[in-house]
């Protein structure tokens, strides 16, 4: 009866008042308005949100929850994230010390191949080094093979991160691979109360972070394979590094202030590099506004790398992400593999095609159904268990495939015009065997189908092709720079595999459907995505900061861009799958492929500081106080903006004329620090973009000692019409082999920034 009473008082409550409606807000503050009688700035966040609450009460609104904490953030930014009403957060905009709240958002992760990089044992990076990185993603399975500490070393001392005891997840499944594993959800659960977090721990109920990470640094596995296909000893790019997983909990995207959380903690915990596999989906907030942005800005100001991903093309939209100049953005290629069958003809006729199906010798003298007109695969109807051959559509082959087995088809051979993207970038499971084949070796079969009745053949599969060409070839769903952000930096920075990538995988997480199983599981995938390019990259960096732990991150990042290859395996310019594989600009391919051995000793690097990105925010219409504001309490000044930033690219962007009267000149100037040899010259080699005329002065440069420092100047006349070209700078080393090489890049200005961006 009490009970009853009391439901029924809430009831009317309810009725009478609408309830109050909370977001999750990152709110910045300015640590020295902290009054004295705090001790640290969580008590003080913690009583500034504890005052919302009683000044809360004039309200109208019914409130039966309250205003609550997060996270407060030390590290990466200084404040922290709440859910607030509107009102709380009106009132908090009051309070001492606030600086800016900005929206939660939310970010996309972008869903083995150490030979192709020619990284080797017994060779240049590897045997250079062993380091630590902390990899932000959706957790990890600590089984995995990949993850095993087999010839590792002990912890490094001045770590300090560790392993959360938590469901499904103790610290005994940390090891001296995988020395540190947190999870975050904390935003998620404010911002969706009913999600239900099927294990709440490290541990990757997803697959994402377990695949990367061990792309990243995956320890040998022998008799590693997919299905039977890329079968072989797996390996992340530095097999002798530690991992740490940083859990952000999610399904396909997380939280802002979750990521946020994560990096603060990682800053803490001293990671060495941090690779984020991720990207905002709402990508149009400023800068100033940015917590990401501002994040890892603090990253490396403490000496560490981020290293992070271009992003996929998600619905035709373009534009590159994490576009930040002090962090190093990776896009995608595809690498020189591919995955085959073979159909054998009664005449004794073998072809070879692609395909992606698990089986191995699966079919033995099987039907050749005789088409008599080639149709699409889609309308075959009611024909009887044999092979058919039928016409396939890159955009519409796994419904054609599937629509084939609905037609009781034993196998299919489907001829297939352009299988390019297809072959090179996301060869998936199709439901039923089938092996693609290209027009041109349709002939031989058609011949065959036109000189028998009875027309028989064989399939086998689980065939891995390698050396094919052209390798690397831009993925087309990378997504293409400028970044939107700051534009007179040019992004992407660098390229690394990202297309039929082998890597770990939880072996409770199925893989795909095949022939009516649709639960498969496998311990490692071949999968896809700008985020498989991503930890190859923060793979390298790693290895570069143990050979090199002076370097700073514009350095590591610098000996990355500069020794890349702008060539394919056909020795002509890298070109791109997104555009009919023409030659691929640097707004496409960065800097080019990634070489990691030629990376340990580029000669000369770009060095940039903390102060020098600083300059480049007050030349972009941040004054003094939104640097602060940006920065943090740190000492930093305005006083020589520019948006020149020592980076190893040069861009030019055209502004909109009506009509241009005079040529445009864009002078940079650049700083090169000698980390060869003592004794060494440098001789510049200069390829202008069509329609420029490039001066470079001096045209030698004379070092006597290591880590000296030359400057020199780089100057763009451009009488062009306002369309893309590019070129290429390099400083060849006189009587050695470094070749220092940086694109340079004229671009019409897409984002019309002309008020005030670069
Ligand atoms: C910068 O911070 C100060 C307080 O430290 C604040 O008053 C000001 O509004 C902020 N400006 C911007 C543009 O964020
Ligand atoms: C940790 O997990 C392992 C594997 O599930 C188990 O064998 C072990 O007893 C657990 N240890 C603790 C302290 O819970
Ligand atoms: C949450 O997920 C677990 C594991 O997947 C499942 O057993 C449970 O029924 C789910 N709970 C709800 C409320 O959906
Ligand atoms: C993206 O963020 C901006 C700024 O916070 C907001 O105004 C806009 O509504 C958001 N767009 C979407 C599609 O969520
Ligand atoms: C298929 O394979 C079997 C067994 O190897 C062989 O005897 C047969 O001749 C093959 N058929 C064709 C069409 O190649
Ligand atoms: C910086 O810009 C902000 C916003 O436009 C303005 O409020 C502030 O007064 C400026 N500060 C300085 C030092 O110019
Ligand atoms: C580069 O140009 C600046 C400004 O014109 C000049 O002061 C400087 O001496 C030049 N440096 C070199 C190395 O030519």
């Amino acid at each position: 009866m009490y009970l009853f009473f009391l439901m029924y008082l809430l009831l009317t409550i309810h009725a009478k008042s609408k309830l109050v409606s909370r977001k999750t807000y990152i709110i910045s503050m300015d640590m020295t308005f902290m009054p004295k009688a705090f001790t640290n700035h969580h008590n003080w966040y913690s009583s500034t949100i504890h005052s919302l609450k009683t000044t809360n009460h004039a309200s109208s609104e019914y409130d039966e929850s309250s205003p609550s904490l997060l996270y407060s953030y030390d590290q990466a930014i200084h404040g922290f994230s709440a859910l607030l009403s509107q009102d709380e957060l009106e009132a908090l905009k009051k309070s001492p010390g606030f600086v800016l709240a900005s929206e939660d958002r939310t970010f996309k992760f972008q869903t083995t191949t150490p030979e192709f990089l020619s990284l080797n044992p017994n060779t240049g990076l590897w045997l250079a080094s062993n380091q630590g990185e902390g990899v932000i993603d959706t957790g990890i399975w600590p089984e995995s093979k990949s993850f095993n500490d087999d010839g590792m070393t002990k912890n490094p001392k001045r770590w300090k991160g560790k392993c959360e005891e938590a469901q499904e997840f103790n610290a005994s499944m940390c090891n001296k691979k995988l020395i540190g594993a947190r999870s975050f959800g904390k935003g998620l659960i404010a911002n969706k109360p009913g999600f239900n977090i099927s294990v709440n721990s490290a541990r990757d109920m997803v697959g994402h972070g377990t695949l990367t990470s061990s792309i990243v640094a995956g320890n040998y596995v022998k008799g590693a394979f997919f299905f039977g296909y890329a079968s072989g000893t797996a390996s992340g790019v530095a097999p002798r590094a530690k991992l740490a997983m940083y859990k952000v909990t999610g399904k396909s995207s997380t939280y802002e202030s979750d990521v946020i959380a994560v990096i603060d903690q990682a800053i803490t915990d001293g990671v060495d590099v941090i690779s984020l596999s991720m990207v905002f989906l709402n990508e149009s907030v400023p800068l100033e506004e940015d917590n990401l942005a501002k994040a890892t800005f603090t990253v490396m100001e403490k000496g560490v790398l981020v290293s992070t991903v271009a992003g996929n093309r998600f619905q035709g939209d373009q534009r590159i992400r994490n576009g930040y100049p002090w962090v190093m953005i990776v896009t995608a290629s595809t690498i020189d593999r591919w995955f085959a069958g073979t159909i054998a003809l009664g005449n004794g006729e073998d072809i070879v095609g692609w395909s992606f199906f698990p089986g191995k010798d699966l079919l033995q003298n099987a039907i050749l159904l005789h088409p008599k007109i080639l149709r699409p695969c889609d309308k075959i109807r009611n024909v009887p268990n044999g092979i058919v051959v039928c016409r396939g559509e890159y955009t519409k082959l796994k419904s054609q495939a599937w629509s084939l087995l609905d037609s009781n088809v034993l196998a299919a051979i489907i001829i297939i015009d352009n299988p390019s993207t297809y072959v090179m970038e996301d060869m998936h499971f199709l439901p039923l065997p089938c092996i693609l084949i290209s027009s041109d070796n349709a002939r031989v079969l058609k011949d065959y189908l036109k000189s028998a009745k009875l027309l028989i053949a064989n399939m086998t599969f689980q065939q891995t092709m390698i050396e094919v060409k052209p390798a690397p070839v831009v993925a087309s769903y990378a997504l293409r720079g400028p970044s939107p952000h700051i534009p007179c930096v040019l992004k992407p920075d660098i390229m690394a595999p990202g297309s039929l990538i082998l890597g770990a995988w939880p072996p409770n997480t199925p893989v795909g459907e095949i022939q009516g199983h649709k639960q498969k599981y496998q311990e490692f995938l071949v999968s896809y995505g700008t985020s498989l390019a991503c930890p190859h990259a923060t793979g390298v960096a790693a290895l570069l900061k143990g050979a090199h732990p002076e370097w700073s991150p514009a350095a590591i990042k610098s000996a990355i861009m500069t020794t890349a290859d702008h060539l394919d395996n056909t020795n002509n310019p890298i070109r791109d799958n997104g555009n009919g594989l023409k030659i691929a600009p640097p707004l496409a391919r960065g800097s080019g492929h990634i070489r990691p051995n030629q990376a340990l000793d580029p000669g000369l690097v770009y060095d940039a500081t903390p102060q020098d990105h600083v300059n480049l925010l007050c030349s972009i219409n941040f004054n003094s106080t939104q640097v602060l504001n940006f920065t943090g309490p740190n000492s930093y000044s305005c006083s020589s903006p520019s948006s020149d930033l020592n980076h190893p690219s040069f861009i030019v962007l055209l502004r909109e004329r009506k009509r241009r009267a005079s040529p445009i000149i864009q002078n940079f100037h650049r700083i090169v620090t000698n980390v060869g040899q003592d004794a060494s010259t440098y001789k510049v080699m200069v390829t202008a973009p069509e329609g420029s005329t490039v001066v470079v002065s001096p045209e030698k440069l004379i070092f006597r000692k290591r880590n000296e420092k030359k400057s020199y100047n780089l100057t763009i006349t451009y009488g062009g019409k306002a369309k893309s070209s590019f070129g290429t700078l390099v400083w060849v080393e006189e009587n050695g082999n470094r070749k220092v090489r940086s694109p340079i890049v004229i671009s019409p200005d897409v984002y019309k920034t002309s008020t005030g961006l670069c």
